[in-house]
């Protein structure tokens, strides 16, 4: 299950919805975080605002083709995604530098992650946020039909 897909075309979801996600990611990554964001929705509840996972085990990314490989030493970024209500309030701002923080608190020298190219958004936060590309997948990707992806990556002072 990807969190970021079902949040692209879903309207509501709550905190309790991201129950079995963290269980599916902290068997995927045995050393690693799933932050979090919520917020109240005015009567005593909280909402599931957004989510980011990190993984700092380097076994997790062997699934990756090169030039897709994440570097050793840096923590590994996913699935980071906000619901389309609470979209452009810095929700994932947060998120990034929360998940900045664990990383830099774990000793990493940096953070990595991949974004598709057509993900002009994303690719706009994580430009924002000091992100630069360190390579991408050839034209190759295109003919199977799932976009071009890239490797992103952020030194941590
Ligand atoms: C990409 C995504 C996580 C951004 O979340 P968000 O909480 O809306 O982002 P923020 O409000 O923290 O935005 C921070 C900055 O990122 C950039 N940004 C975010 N969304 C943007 C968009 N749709 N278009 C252009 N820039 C965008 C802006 O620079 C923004 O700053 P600004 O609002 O002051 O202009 C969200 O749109 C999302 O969940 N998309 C679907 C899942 C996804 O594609 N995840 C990325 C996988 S690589």
């Amino acid at each position: 299950m990807c969190l970021s897909r079902s949040f692209a075309a879903a309207t509501k979801a709550s905190v309790g919805d991201v129950e079995s996600y963290l269980g599916v990611m902290e068997s995927a990554y045995p050393d690693g975080l799933v932050l979090v964001a919520s917020v109240g929705d005015g009567e005593g509840a909280s909402q599931l605002a957004g989510c980011v996972c990190l993984s700092f085990d380097e076994s997790t990314r062997d699934d990756f083709p090169p030039p897709l490989v994440p570097d050793p030493g840096s923590a590994y970024l996913s699935n980071i995604a906000v619901a389309p209500k609470q979209r452009r309030k810095g929700v994932a701002r947060a998120l990034m530098a929360a998940a900045e923080e664990a990383s830099r608190a774990r000793g990493m020298a940096g953070v990595q992650l991949h974004v598709y190219l057509d993900n002009a958004g994303a690719i706009e936060l994580y430009e924002d946020l000091g992100y630069v590309e360190l390579r991408k997948e050839g034209m190759l990707a295109l003919l199977r039909g799932k976009g071009q992806r890239a490797l992103l990556a952020k030194e941590l002072s």
